[in-house]
């Protein structure tokens, strides 16, 4: 492999958990070639800025981080490597007009950026390059190491890529069609996150519920069941569930395991049966609400959280009121709600984008009021209650305060006598606001690091 002693490196991030993730990835990449990461950009002499596509907003964050590094450029050397989707949407595109950027690097690729970037620090000089070829080299990925941020909750990619082309969205332009990690990869990395400690893994990918390992055909229930086996981590989450696929077995899988969270992303986009159809997610607003009873059947407990797009072209005022409705309805723990932004490429570009700025901002502004009320119901029920928390780190406001994670994903802001970074932490509920609990740690639980008795209903 190439040899990058000489270079320090730093990564900005923009985007989705998968990017996160991508981003440990680069950096075990060009850790493992010898250069050394970077405490900020002014220190560095490779940037590479990882990319969302999501939204025209997202997009131009890149273009406004790209105009203070090539400031800084002109000031001094620097390579600007572009990852990440913008990266593999636009491809060379990135780098007409913009001579400044040296590399152009998709998702699929970052296995060669050493390669790359060899050459260019031999020379002294730095020649474009583009590296956005279509397939992803699991086998290679596995024997590089991921630089994790996190040394409590991990993220482990099980697929990437997206075959479903709503009509809104750009990432299966960028992700690619879909593509599953081998279960044998998966179970290895859970298994040696488990040796180093790890509390907490993540699993990731556009559409998990369709997992099918490459060899075996073992789907996402089968995985959930594996990876809950490995003794060590006692949570288990992923994301993200598209609603069309999601089916009973995705729900007795979780019931069965008292290691997977009761919680659950799952996207509805829009309430109207009518704004889905338009929108090609392949399922109803019952059928959606079906699953949302099921689920509720199966664990009582379980948190739920969703996204929602307001202002996709046609929606009418009366087709909007059923999102809102549906947020009632359902009561979600979190939303993550946007206005609907047109992306090159995706079939709802070529309908006219008529919902004008103002009333999308103001549908908006609806969403999250009425999200915003029902979250601080939710939370005002937790109060006087003591639930389990994973501590993740500690508050910058205040360095008494932790932050960690409830079960349901809520973030619990808390005292502590001790550091619970790390460990599982009783917390007494004392207060609330609407994105957050407070309270005050009761016990900590003696960190356990074999594992627990199987429980019988895994067996
Ligand atoms: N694979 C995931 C993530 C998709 S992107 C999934 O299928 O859910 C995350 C969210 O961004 C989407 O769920 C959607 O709510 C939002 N989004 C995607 N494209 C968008 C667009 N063109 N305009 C506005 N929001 C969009
Ligand atoms: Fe985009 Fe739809 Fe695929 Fe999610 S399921 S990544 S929203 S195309
Ligand atoms: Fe954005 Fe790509 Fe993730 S478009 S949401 S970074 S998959």
């Amino acid at each position: 492999m190439a040899d990058l002693t000489s270079l320090a490196y730093y990564i900005e991030t923009f985007g989705c958990q998968m990017n996160e993730n991508d981003s440990e990835r680069i950096a075990g990449v060009l850790d493992a070639a010898g250069a050394r990461r970077a405490a900020s950009v002014e220190e560095s002499g490779l940037v590479v800025v990882n990319t969302c596509a999501v939204r025209g907003k997202s997009e131009e964050k890149l273009y406004s981080y790209l105009g203070r590094l090539r400031t800084l450029k002109r000031k001094r050397g620097l390579i600007i490597a572009v990852a990440g989707c913008v990266a593999q949407l636009h491809r060379d595109g990135l780098i007409d007009g913009r001579p400044f950027v040296d590399i152009v690097v998709g998702p699929d690729n970052y296995q060669r950026l050493p390669e790359a970037l060899a050459p260019s620090l031999a020379q002294g000089r730095v020649f474009a390059r583009v590296l956005t070829s279509r397939s992803r080299n699991w086998d290679e990925e596995a024997r590089r190491p991921v630089l994790r941020e996190s040394r409590v909750s991990a993220y482990v990619t099980i697929m990437e890529g997206c075959d479903n082309f709503c009509a809104y969205c750009v990432v299966p332009f960028t992700r690619g069609r879909e593509k599953f990690r081998p279960l044998r990869a998966v179970l290895e990395e859970v298994e040696a996150l488990a040796q180093a400690g790890y509390r907490e893994i993540q699993f990731l990918g556009q559409n998990v519920n369709i997992y099918r390992d490459p060899a075996t055909g073992t789907g996402f229930p089968d995985l959930l069941e594996r990876a809950a086996a490995v003794p060590g981590p006692e949570w288990i989450r992923f994301i993200t569930s598209h609603p069309r696929t999601f089916g009973p077995e995705i729900v007795r899988a979780m019931a069965r395991s008292p290691k997977v969270c009761r919680q659950l992303h799952l996207p509805l986009q829009a309430g109207s049966t009518a704004v889905l159809g338009r929108m090609k997610r392949g399922y109803t607003r019952d059928e959606y609400l079906e699953k949302i009873r099921l689920l509720r059947a199966a664990m009582p407990d379980i948190h739920l959280s969703t996204d929602i797009i307001v202002g996709f072209p046609g929606e009418t005022e009366e087709e909007f009121r059923e999102t809102l409705s549906a947020l009632s309805e359902i009561r979600f723990s979190n939303i993550f709600s946007f206005r609907y932004s047109p992306r090159p490429r995706t079939a709802a570009a070529k309908l006219p984008d008529d919902v004008p700025l103002d009333v999308k901002r103001r549908r908006l502004i609806e969403v999250q009021a009425l999200q915003k009320t029902i979250q601080a119901e939710l939370h005002g029920t937790f109060v006087g209650r003591t639930i389990r928390v994973l501590g993740t780190g500690r508050s910058r406001k205040d360095e008494a305060v932790y932050s960690g994670r409830s079960e349901g994903y809520q973030v619990v802001n808390f005292r502590a006598p001790d550091d619970p970074v790390g460990r599982f932490v009783r917390v007494r509920i004392t207060g609330y606001g609407p994105y957050s609990l407070r309270g005050d740690a009761l016990a900590f639980e003696a960190p356990r690091l074999v594992a627990p008795p199987r429980p019988a209903a895994l067996g």
